[in-house]
């Protein structure tokens, strides 16, 4: 079991968690997720690790409640335990000095972006940050990218807050304005990922992508995860998640994505019913 030690939400139905786990957080790297099962009945996730301490033997996990699990992940409090956290998986994020670095996050996508953001800041990049929500109650993560970043952009989709528009749109900006880049990484929903896969293609930069395709194991044992890249089949739990940008078919993921929409809905309204409580907005 695995104990909760820290609990606070950082926006309407995003949570941060601190959770006891002592092994991976001793093995973790930037990029990195786990996959967690919360009760013997539950299903398994996978939540990328956000920070950890070793000393500690923690680490923080921020978490969007989008349906079923991560609802029922809400409603855990400090000294509540999650029986299985299985981590470090995945393979780390590639980090090197690229020159000038920029991290495009997108929404839930923002705790993946801060740790890659913080990795290529300390191996001697220049990075520019920039971070996009929905609207002003979204926004997440602000103080903690601009301590990591040499330049912060960030965007509310409605303008309620700093820049109106997508972060694609800065994107575009900044490498129409003669900008060098080096090196683009991007996380968070599907279309804006290959928006900035579309954009940086143009201008020849390398671009890396976080992949989010449905897992089950999350060790390389069934293929739920497969993604194309290159033409080729890949099993983003272990190949990824991360991968050229440039190569993946986005179009196939976003369709596996939404395979199971109708058993989730089912399996949301069954687990409201049981607790009798009612969300507004799903
Ligand atoms: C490598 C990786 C890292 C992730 N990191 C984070 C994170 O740090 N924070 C965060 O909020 N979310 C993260 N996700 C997404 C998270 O796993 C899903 O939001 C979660 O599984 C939804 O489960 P649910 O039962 O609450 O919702 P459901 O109603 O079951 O699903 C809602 C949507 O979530 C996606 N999803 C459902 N089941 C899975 C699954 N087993 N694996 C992947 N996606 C699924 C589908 O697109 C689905 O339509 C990550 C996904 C991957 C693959
Ligand atoms: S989740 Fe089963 S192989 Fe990746």
């Amino acid at each position: 079991m695995f104990e909760i030690v820290g609990k606070r939400e950082l926006a309407p139905n995003i949570k941060w968690i601190k959770v006891k786990a002592p092994l991976v957080a001793r093995n973790a790297k930037p990029g990195q997720f786990v996959v967690i099962r919360l009760h013997e009945k539950g299903e398994r996730i996978p939540l990328t690790l956000f920070r950890w301490d070793k000393d500690e033997g923690t680490i923080e996990l921020v978490f969007q409640e989008v349906g079923k699990t991560t609802y029922e992940l809400g409603t855990y409090e400090v000294g509540d335990a999650i029986a299985d956290v299985v981590g470090p998986l995945g393979r780390p994020t590639h980090i090197e000095n690229f020159g000038t670095a920029v991290v495009v996050s997108g929404g839930v996508g923002a705790p993946i972006g801060y740790s890659v953001t913080k990795a290529l800041k300390e191996a001697g990049n220049y990075v520019i940050s920039i971070i996009g929500f929905r609207n002003k109650q979204l926004v997440i993560l602000e103080d903690e990218f601009r301590e990591v970043s040499d330049e912060l952009l960030v965007t509310t989709d409605d303008g309620s807050y700093v820049r109106k528009g997508f972060t694609t749109d800065v994107l575009s900006e900044l490498l129409e304005s003669g900008r060098n880049v080096d090196y683009v990484f991007t996380v968070g929903p599907v279309i804006m990922m290959k928006k900035v896969a579309d954009i940086t293609r143009k201008y020849g930069i390398k671009t890396y992508a976080s992949l989010n395709p449905i897992m089950v194991d999350g060790t390389g044992m069934c293929g739920a995860c497969r993604v194309t890249v290159g033409g080729q089949v890949v099993f983003a739990c272990v190949a990824g998640p991360d991968f050229d940008a440039h190569q993946v078919d986005f179009d196939e993921l976003l369709k596996r994505l939404a395979m199971y929409r109708e058993e989730e809905r089912l399996a949301m309204e069954r687990f409201l019913q049981m607790r009798q409580v009612s969300v507004v907005g799903r």
